[in-house]
This record gives structure tokens, sequence and C-alpha cells, in this order.
């Protein structure tokens, strides 16, 4: 698993199982923004929700991500101390041709919106194929993740956060769909060279560079990264 912490250079990270028997890699991810970092459980649990899988237990050795007691109790999962000799990972990686728009399409039942009924789909290509993200939605708000962010988190903890190339997103209920803000300085810190493809409702497209996405962007020479 692979975290990206350069600020904190804290390794954090977490297994957690669902219900299918498939466990799940989280890690954290950081971000320039100190509060836009994504902590390994919450990392977890939305890349289990977003495959339409319910969290059951989770293996986390310290530290310990921040707010675990809340998505304990929010899914009623417990804490495990051992792991199964070879527990079978979930892979994010699709390797086989795909049609982008319709795979964009088919992914909008794997969103989890009980709140809003809006869905969102991503679908992040890197040198080996591509990743798939929807967004979750959790009783608190703001601990859900955005479809792109569920793809990035995945794509990082797999190992692939050196071979992005591109983001899809989608919305079947937007208008002209575009990244939100968290979204934008996540794409930024992460993928600040590579193109955003934005797939709008009316079948037409656009494409953009992540840096004029976010122009003027928060940075500073003192928030250096540590490695
Ligand atoms: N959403 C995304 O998934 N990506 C964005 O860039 C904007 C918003 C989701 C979050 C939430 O589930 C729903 O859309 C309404 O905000």
């Amino acid at each position: 698993m692979n975290s990206y912490a350069p600020y904190s250079e804290l390794e954090e990270y977490c297994l957690v199982e669902g219900s299918s028997g498939l466990f799940y890699p989280g890690t954290r991810i950081e971000n320039i923004s100190f509060p836009l970092t994504i902590s390994a459980v919450r990392a977890a649990i939305c890349s289990c929700l977003a495959n339409n899988d319910r969290p059951i237990s989770i293996f986390q050795n310290e530290p310990v991500s921040e707010l675990l007691n809340f998505w304990k109790e929010e899914y009623n999962i417990k804490r495990i101390d051992t792991l199964p000799d070879s527990p079978e990972l979930f892979d994010p990686l699709i390797t086989a041709e795909i049609d982008v728009m319709s795979t964009l399409h088919d992914l909008t039942k794997y969103s989890v919106t009980p709140h809003s009924d809006f869905q969102v789909t991503a679908l992040l290509e890197t040198e080996m194929g591509y990743i798939t993200g929807v967004n979750i939605e959790v009783s608190a708000w703001s601990l859900g993740l955005c479809a792109e962010r569920t793809a990035i988190s995945r794509a990082i903890t797999a190992g692939y956060g050196d071979k992005l190339r591109r983001m899809h997103i989608y919305a079947p209920k937007g208008d002209f769909i575009s990244p939100c803000g968290s979204c934008r300085q996540v794409l930024a810190d992460i993928m600040p060279r590579q193109q955003v493809v934005l797939h709008h409702r009316n079948e037409t497209s656009s494409t953009h560079f992540v840096k004029d996405l976010l122009p003027y962007g928060f940075t500073s020479s003192s928030l250096k990264r540590k490695k």
C-alpha cells in the first residue's frame, strides 16, 4: 500500500473487510491544504462502499486514523487484530479495453447518494488501465467523498500515483459538469500537469488542464514536502 503523506510523513494504512470477503486497502492522502487530507479509514470505507460492498471489519495498526470511532459506529464495524493468511485484496484497476462514456454511465449504479440522489462517476486513466470512482455520501456530509477523490485515493493506495494520465468525470443529472473546488485542489496537488475530461449531459465533452481549473491555487514554499 502506498500512502501520500509528504507533509507529515505519517504512514497510516488500513484494510477494511467487506461483506463480500474482499479487503479494501486505504492509505492517508494528504493535501497541501491540510483539512482536505483523506484518512486511511475514510479512503478504505469509501472504496468498499463504491464497490457496492458493506464494510464489516477493520484492521489498522498504529497510528489509527482520525475519527476511527465515527466510522466504526456509522457502519457497525468491528476492529480486528489479525488478518487471514492471504486476504483477497480489492484491485481497482480495469485493464480491459473499455468505452469510457458507457463505463461512466454504467458506474452510476455504484454511487451511494442517500442525501442528494445526484450521481457522479469518474474514470482515472493510468498507464496500466482505468480506476473507477463514484460519489459516496455518509451521515456526516463532510466525510463522504466525491467521485474524483474516490478514484484518486484508490489509485494512490494501489501504487499508481506516478502513472496517472487523465481524469474523466460524468454526472447524468449535471448540466455542465465540472469538479468542485475541493476536488480541483486535490487534483492540483496530485496530478497538476494532467488533464480532466468533462462529459456533459448533452453528450458533449470538454478537456481542461488541471492547472487551468485552479488559477492562483494555494501554495507556499514554506509548506515543503518532506520527500
Ligand atoms: N460531487 C462529486 O462527486 N464530485 C464533484 O466534483 C461535485 C460533487 C458529489 C458529492 C455529493 O455526493 C453530490 O455530488 C452533491 O454534492
